[in-house]
């Protein structure tokens, strides 16, 4: 059972590559408009939280529930289509494709004409920059603009949730601050964000709840401002 209002839920996930264990019982949920935030250390396990949830790992043992269904044999277009969006760290695109052809590459899943033109539209209300530059190429955007083209690109599925994967990660602090108000935009949309951030206190300023994953196991959770304002947090994963 899961509560009527979580979108994503992971119950004591372990798994890992081969032989070597990974994750060691992770539990989290995401409910529905919600914006969670993943920190901890390098290596913790997070993407793999991540690939777990998208299904493209399989758990050792644990449960994934998508819209209060177990999804854990389900592939992961299947969870594409049940309105899952990923982005994964580094910004993925293509230097020579241009905006629009970046988001039909998106749409892969959205079968008729109609439903695509309505798709990129949906997209375009969002990032209205990203209509404004519809016909540039990817590799003159700036960092902070190919993230929101990355973004554009999952959310042309529609989503309900979200999945970033480090969405700041080597970036100037400019670029932080604007790719945080792309992802508070995405939010205020009406999309849930599960987020993972090196930028921890940035990432706890901006989320409703945040759990700390260290050693592929859950530590701690809590608001953003809880966790902000906790002795521990601040010492072992904000720098002091
Ligand atoms: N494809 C892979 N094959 C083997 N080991 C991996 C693979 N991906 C990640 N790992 C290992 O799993 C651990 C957790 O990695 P990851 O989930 O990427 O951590 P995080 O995202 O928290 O930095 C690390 O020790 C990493 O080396
Ligand atoms: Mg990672």
């Amino acid at each position: 059972m899961t509560e009527d209002s979580a979108i994503l839920q992971l119950r004591n996930v372990t798994g890992g590559y081969g032989k070597k264990q990974v994750l060691f019982g992770v539990s989290l949920v995401v409910r529905r408009g919600e914006l969670v935030a993943i920190i901890g250390p390098n290596g913790a396990g997070k993407s793999t939280v991540f690939k777990v949830a998208m299904g493209y790992l399989q758990p050792w043992e644990g449960l994934v529930f998508l819209n209060g269904q177990g999804v854990r044999s389900l592939p992961t277009h299947e969870r594409v289509a049940r309105r899952m969006g990923y982005v994964p760290q580094g910004r993925v695109v293509f230097p020579d494709m241009t905006v629009d052809e970046h988001l039909d590459v998106g749409a892969w899943l959205v079968k008729s004409r109609e439903a695509r033109r309505r798709a990129k539209e949906y997209v375009f209300q969002i990032f209205p920059r990203l209509a404004e530059r519809r016909g540039q190429k990817a590799g003159t955007m700036s960092g902070g603009e190919r993230q929101m083209l990355s973004m554009g690109r999952a959310l042309m599925a529609q989503p309900t949730i979200i999945l970033l994967d480090e969405p700041s990660l080597g970036l100037s602090p400019k670029l932080v601050d604007e790719v945080f108000q792309h992802i508070e935009t995405i939010n205020r949309a009406g999309v849930a964000v599960l987020m993972v951030e090196q930028n921890a206190a940035k990432a706890l300023r901006h989320a409703h709840r945040a759990y700390v994953i260290d050693m592929g196991k859950n530590h701690l959770e809590g608001s953003g401002k809880q966790l902000l304002d906790d002795p521990e947090v601040r010492r072992s994963y904000l720098g002091g």
